[in-house]
This record gives structure tokens, sequence and C-alpha cells, in this order.
């Protein structure tokens, strides 16, 4: 199987599963306990169908849309995700320009393995700085400078991770950062040598958003630690108003669900909010972010900007979401696995299959335009 045989999310899926050494694949591709609430992100978009109009001349469509004061030519983004030069030794790098070549947002995590400045230099697209609370009040303050300077464009806080999930996949593959080759490890990693020559024959390893901050050398620090040890779980909406306040810009929470919490993001100031169960890595039988985005847009919708994620791997998907009122969709793994299959080519090609299923339903449902989308579009079963 080659790249030009991926014509779909599954397709990459398989591609990715071919070219990494297991604990990688399954670390990026499992989520919490029974991993419920990963199946149930994607079936929930098949609760409703599409209801087309025909007719309405349709040969220019406009993808573009306006969330949190970005311009971004497609309705979708790349959600900041953690250790990207692990999957592939471009990393963050080919994710960056795949997503500028869409005239799109990516995300850089705080667990990124290329730092948001060189990113920031490298392209001209919307930059947003995904951001974990920590423990040292220090830390987060440096962290926010640091990404003002830079000129990230949006603050991402994510407030679904304030313990580690329970992935049962890691804890059998024994996955850590870094990597630290065990002889079990070795004979799991020897099957995939190109993956391991790639891996050995790169920049080194580094998570450059803590580099002054997390000793690396002393050892493998696993996610799950990292999110107990030095993440903060005492974080409150106080102390998130204060981080908001400091930040003074475009300013989202990641990882709210519920009408309630939607409505305190308004009250600190808040001028997004994503929808999101983090892809269901963290609370398993947490309801979908599909499930949960009409009532918030119904509260909150028209006070910040409503984008949601998790699930997301079809242009049909995307156009369900926008029609229940969300501003934008973050994609996750569907352009992860691509990143891992090929690098940039990978990524790029995806996007690109997104771009075109997106407006080829577009076309199909007689919509010329984003702002066309409504809830009279979709019935629910
Ligand atoms: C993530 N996600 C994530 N989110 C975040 O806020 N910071 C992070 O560092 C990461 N890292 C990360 C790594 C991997 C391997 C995955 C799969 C996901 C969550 C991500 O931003 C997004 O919310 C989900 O991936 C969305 O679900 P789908 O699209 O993967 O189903
Ligand atoms: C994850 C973290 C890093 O989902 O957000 O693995």
């Amino acid at each position: 199987m080659r790249l030009k045989d991926c014509h779909n999310f599954h397709d990459f899926r398989t591609l990715a599963r071919k070219r990494l050494p297991s604990p990688i694949f399954n670390y990026i591709d499992g989520a919490a306990d029974d991993e419920t609430t990963l199946r149930r992100n994607t079936a929930s978009f098949e609760t409703c169908d599409l209801v087309p109009n025909v007719l309405r001349g349709v040969q220019d469509v406009d993808l573009s849309v306006t969330v949190m004061g970005q311009k971004l030519a497609v309705p979708f983004y790349c959600s900041p995700t953690a250790l990207q030069r692990l999957f592939h030794h471009d990393g963050e790098r080919a994710v960056g320009a795949a997503a500028a070549a869409m005239g799109t947002m990516f995300g850089v995590s705080s667990l990124g393995t290329t730092s948001l400045e060189e990113l920031r230099k490298a392209h001209d697209t919307p930059q947003c700085y995904q951001f974990y609370f920590h423990k040292d009040r220090g830390l987060n303050r440096a962290m926010l400078e640091r990404a003002k300077g830079a000129g990230v464009n949006v603050m991402m806080l994510t407030v679904d991770s304030i313990t580690g999930g329970n992935r049962e996949r890691d804890l059998r593959t024994g996955f850590s950062i870094p990597f630290r080759l065990t002889l079990g490890g070795m004979m799991q990693f020897a099957i995939k040598p190109m993956w391991g020559i790639n891996y050995v024959t790169h920049e080194k390893f580094a998570l450059p958003q803590l580099d002054d901050h997390v000793d690396m050398s002393s050892g493998a620090m696993s996610i799950g630690k990292y999110f107990t040890e030095m993440l903060d779980p005492s974080m409150t909406w106080d102390d998130v108003a204060e981080i908001a306040r400091f930040w003074d810009g475009q300013f989202c929470l990641k990882g709210i669900m519920s009408v309630e919490d939607a409505r305190r993001a308004v009250d600190i100031g808040c001028t997004g909010i994503v929808i999101s169960n983090h892809g269901g890595r963290q609370l398993d039988g947490s309801r979908s972010s599909f499930d949960q985005l009409a009532e918030i847009v119904d509260a909150v919708g028209d006070k910040l900007d409503v984008i949601m994620d998790s699930g997301v791997q079809r242009g049909t998907h995307v156009l369900k979401a926008l029609s229940l009122g969300a501003k934008a969709v973050g994609l996750g793994r569907y352009y992860l696995f691509p990143l891992a299959a090929a690098g940039r080519p990978g990524v790029e090609r995806a996007l690109n299959q997104m771009r075109i299923e997106v407006e080829r339903d577009m076309k199909l449902m007689g919509r010329t335009s984003i702002a066309q989308l409504s809830r009279s579009n979709l019935r629910f079963r």
C-alpha cells in the first residue's frame, strides 16, 4: 500500500500502522478505558441525515470561515497534538506546511517537538498554541509571554486533562517519552527499521516548549506522569479568568462539554470554546462532541465562537457540525495518520481530500457558502 492508494481516513490509518512501531501507532489510535467514547464520537454523526436542495447554481462554492478573528480558507483546522516528530521525523514542520498550503490554522502543543517560534516564522497561516496549566505559576506566565512574543494568534487552554486518561494500550506497550529502548522495546522497533533509521538520523527528540522546565535526561517520563506531576489539578475558573486577562487576545477553552461550563467561559471573557472530549482519550463514557453541540450553540453561540472536535473523519461530518452551528471543526487523528504514513505529502493529501469532500458535499447539498448551512438541512432520526 502506497500514499496514492489512500483515499480516506481508514486507508491512511492502515498505512500508518504499517510504518509505525506498534507502541507509537497505539498511542495515536488508542483512547481511554473501553474506548466507548472514541467509537461514539464518529458514530454519532450517523444519528442525523443531510437533506439536500437541488438546482441552485452551485458552480462556485466559498468554503472560507472566520473563527476567533482568523480567516480560514476551509472550515477545518489541525488541532494541536503532542509529540509529532515521533510519528514522522518532519513532525510539526510537515503539519504546519500542509496547513499553510491549505490556508488554515494549525495548533502547536505544549508537548510539541518543534518550537512554536520556529513554526510561527516558517508559516503565515493562523497558529494556535495549546496550553496546559502547570503547578508552577511562573512556568505558566513564562509560556504565555513566550507565545505572545512569538506572535501566536489564538491561545487554547486545554481543560479536559486535569489528570491523565486511562490509556490501557499505552500501559501494555510501556509507551513513554523519550524512548528507552529496552530489549523488548527494541524488538518491536526492529521490525519497523525505516522508522528507527529516521528516528536516529534526524534531529534529537526534544520538547522545546518545555525544555527549560522538564528534565528529559533523567529518565523516561510517561505522558501520564507529566499530567499527574506537572499539571495542576487545583485549577479553577478563577485561575483561568486570570490567564485569559493576562493573555488579552483570542482565548479559548478546549474540552468544554456542558452548557453550564460554556456559559462560564463567556463570563470569564473567552472568545471561543472547543467542544471536545480529547478524541475519547480522557473521560471514557463522556458524551460525543457532536451530540452536545446543538444545546451549547443555543446557549452561547451568539456570545463566542463555538468550535468542535473529536471523531471527524469525513466532509459530511464537517457539514453536519457546521449545520448545527459550529464555526469550525478540529481534526486530530485525521491528519496524524497521514503524517505518520507519509510526512508532509501525506498531510497535504489528507487535507486536500477533506477540502474536496466538503466542496463536493456543499454542491450536492445545494449550498455555495458556509453561512447557508443551517439546521433546516438536517433531520435527526
Ligand atoms: C491529542 N490531543 C491533544 N490535545 C491537546 O490539547 N494537547 C495535546 O498535546 C494533544 N495531543 C494529542 C496527541 C494525540 C496522538 C491525539 C490523537 C490527540 C487531542 C486533539 O487535539 C483532538 O482534540 C482530538 O484528536 C480530536 O479527536 P480525533 O479527531 O482524533 O477523533
Ligand atoms: C494526549 C495528550 C498529550 O492526548 O493530550 O496524548
